[in-house]
């Protein structure tokens, strides 16, 4: 059985008051709740106030990005050591607004990124997805498997049992225009078909897969249900602890 995900992405939103407001808020809504991990992703430099505001409690936090070099003349980036250092537990790669908006991340990027994130022993949350015009000109799959095979399959399959995959269509992230869970689905067991080939069977049915992409408290529901989707990467609602709250209680009983 895999333990489902539900992480919250919280992208350039937050100073770190609000931060530590959001998780004193949220803890005690989900103390309980031991049937899935729960993760929040804040902006990195309120990394230190949410791991003081989470503590020892079940909700754990992790980085939006890092850069692959141990250290350097890297100016403006932070490391997967640094990351760590702080207290998160967790990183976010290769999110498609980092490919596609200003900082046009390359796919091998990914890979390097995904690598540095598990030698400093930080559990990466690898993020794939098509554009718009990649799914309505039917070449979602060929985009998975391409970016599957930049990113994840040059892992050893040690590092690849770590790893977390988040399959985030790039349309319908703050678009309002969820993927169907029949969309979702199919895209999910594509991936695991690739993964499959490249680690194993085994290996493929352990790996957690989870869905972004205008998750709201109301369509929740029928993602969790379709067993190819084993939690999901939040934006826009996981900014309220309620809106959140609500989100992961439908993946908190034992499944
Ligand atoms: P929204 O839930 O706001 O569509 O964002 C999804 C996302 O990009 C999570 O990483």
């Amino acid at each position: 059985m895999r333990r489902p995900i539900m992480a919250g992405n919280w992208k350039m939103y937050k100073n770190a008051r609000e931060t530590a407001e959001f998780i004193e808020r949220f803890k005690p809504l989900v103390s309980k709740m031991d049937g899935c991990e729960i993760v929040v992703f804040p902006a990195a430099i309120n990394i230190p106030a949410a791991v003081a505001a989470a503590g020892d409690s079940n909700v754990g936090v992790g980085g939006q990005n890092i850069y692959w070099g141990k250290e350097g003349a890297f100016t403006g980036e932070i490391s997967a050591d640094m990351l760590h250092a702080a207290g998160a537990g967790w990183v976010l790669v290769g999110h498609s607004e980092r490919r596609h908006t200003v900082c046009h991340e390359a796919d091998a990027d990914v890979l390097k990124k995904t690598q540095a994130a598990l030698a400093a022993g930080l559990k990466p949350v690898v993020c794939v997805g098509e554009r718009l015009e990649e799914h309505k000109a039917g070449k979602t799959g060929e985009v998975l498997v391409r970016q599957f095979a930049a990113g994840v399959a040059g892992l050893t399959e040690e590092q690849f049992a770590q790893i977390v995959i988040a399959y985030e269509p790039v349309w319908a992230i703050g678009t309002g225009q969820t993927a169907t869970p029949e969309i979702a689905s199919s895209a999910h067991q594509l991936i695991r078909s690739e993964a499959e080939k490249r680690f194993g069977t085994e290996a493929a049915n352990r790996l957690r897969i989870l869905y972004g992409g205008s998750v709201k408290p109301d369509n929740i529901d029928g993602l969790m249900r379709q067993p190819e989707i084993d939690g999901a990467l939040v934006g826009g609602a996981s900014l309220d602890p309620e809106s959140f709250f609500k989100i992961v209680s439908v993946a908190a009983p034992a499944r």
